[in-house]
């Protein structure tokens, strides 16, 4: 008998092809995601569940699991909504695809931080209205990047790889990740300091730490009073760890610059958000990974780790708690 598996969306194919080799898959056919009760009664049943972001894994669906369900993989590096202690206890083990997205969300960080200094989207909109008459001497005048403070908060993997094209650019580049070794970073040209005096140096802030009930709200009102006036804050980690009504009434006030995010909370953003109403915030749909060759690795990866689940063997990409 193959094992049973639920794939909670149509991935892409290379990872099906694999799962559909290993495992007699039930792949859920909708645009939108399964809803949670459907997500109740699959774990009830199959040997293998296969989740995105989507999916609220929490402790009282892993509570309702069978016995026979053994793994949990995650088609994301970001795994907040899964409740992966509650796994542990249970012993399902919890997969996840860190790495592989590394340099595709770091590049859309980037993407976002250029757009929004430069008024990319600002200067689409320019012409769109018709106000581009001739080349103006002080029009859409934006921000530059040699020679400015980038503060990077959380520098993992994807913090690092923006670190990189930051020094393509001739930037300063300060962090905020209180386990790094300041001899490792700076090395790699980067200044580590307290959080504090990276909203008070940064020009452009960029966010790179997992969502967890420490950096939940981590830059708040009080966070971004502290943030030059000039700043721009970037974010492709987790819209949570923003509280978005302040980024508004501080964006509004012109307490900061502008802001770019790729994450919002909640996903999607309503279309009446009053963040959308202002033309210095650019807002993108959650695409950090979004690449073709970035989702097939990440498909492929979480596939590898659902197989190696069901199969009673060691994910090669365990989530560790
Ligand atoms: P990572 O390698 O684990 O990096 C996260 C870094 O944040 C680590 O260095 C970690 O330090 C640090 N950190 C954790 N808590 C912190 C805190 N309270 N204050 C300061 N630093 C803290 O993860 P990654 O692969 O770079 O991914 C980071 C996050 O990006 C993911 O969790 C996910 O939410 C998000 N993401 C979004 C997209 C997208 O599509 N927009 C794509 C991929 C990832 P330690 O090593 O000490 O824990
Ligand atoms: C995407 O947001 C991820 O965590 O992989």
């Amino acid at each position: 008998m193959r094992p049973t598996v639920f794939v909670s969306r149509i991935i892409p194919e290379a990872g099906l092809k694999l799962i559909r080799g290993a495992c007699d898959a039930e792949i859920w056919p909708d645009v939108m995601p399964p809803p949670y009760e459907v997500l109740i009664e699959k774990v009830k049943t199959v040997e293998g569940i296969l989740t995105t972001l989507n999916d609220r894994i929490d402790a009282p669906l892993i509570a309702s699991a069978g016995t026979q369900l053994k793994v949990i993989s995650q088609m994301a590096v970001g795994y907040d909504n899964i409740d992966a202690r509650a796994a542990q206890a249970r012993g399902i083990p919890v997969g996840n695809t860190p790495g592989v997205l590394t340099d595709a969300t770091a590049d859309l960080a980037f993407a976002l931080l250029l757009a929004s200094a430069r008024r990319i989207v600002e200067g689409v909109e320019y012409i769109r209205n018709g106000m581009w008459k001739t080349w103006e001497p002080k029009a859409l005048l934006g921000g530059d990047l040699s020679g400015a403070t980038l503060g990077i908060i959380g520098l993992g993997r994807i913090g690092e790889a923006v670190a990189r094209r930051a020094s393509g650019f001739d930037m300063r580049i300060i962090a905020y990740s209180p386990s790094k070794n300041p001899t490792d970073t700076s090395k790699l040209g980067i200044e580590l300091t307290s959080l504090d005096t990276l909203l008070a140096e940064s020009d452009y802030i960029s966010i790179h730490v997992p969502l967890n009930s420490q950096t939940r709200g981590m830059i708040n009102a009080q966070s971004l009073r502290k943030m030059k006036r000039t700043a721009i804050l970037i974010n492709t980690a987790r819209g949570a760890i923003v509280d978005q009504q302040a980024l508004y009434e501080a964006v509004k006030a012109g307490a900061i610059a502008g802001a770019a995010l790729d994450v919002t909370n909640p996903e999607p953003m309503a279309t009446d958000d009053p963040l959308l109403s202002l033309p210095n915030v650019i807002v993108v749909p959650h695409i950090g990974s979004a690449s073709q060759r970035t989702r097939d690795k990440m498909a492929t990866m979480a596939a590898d780790n659902l197989i190696a689940g069901v199969y009673g063997k060691p994910l090669p990409n365990q989530v560790k708690i």
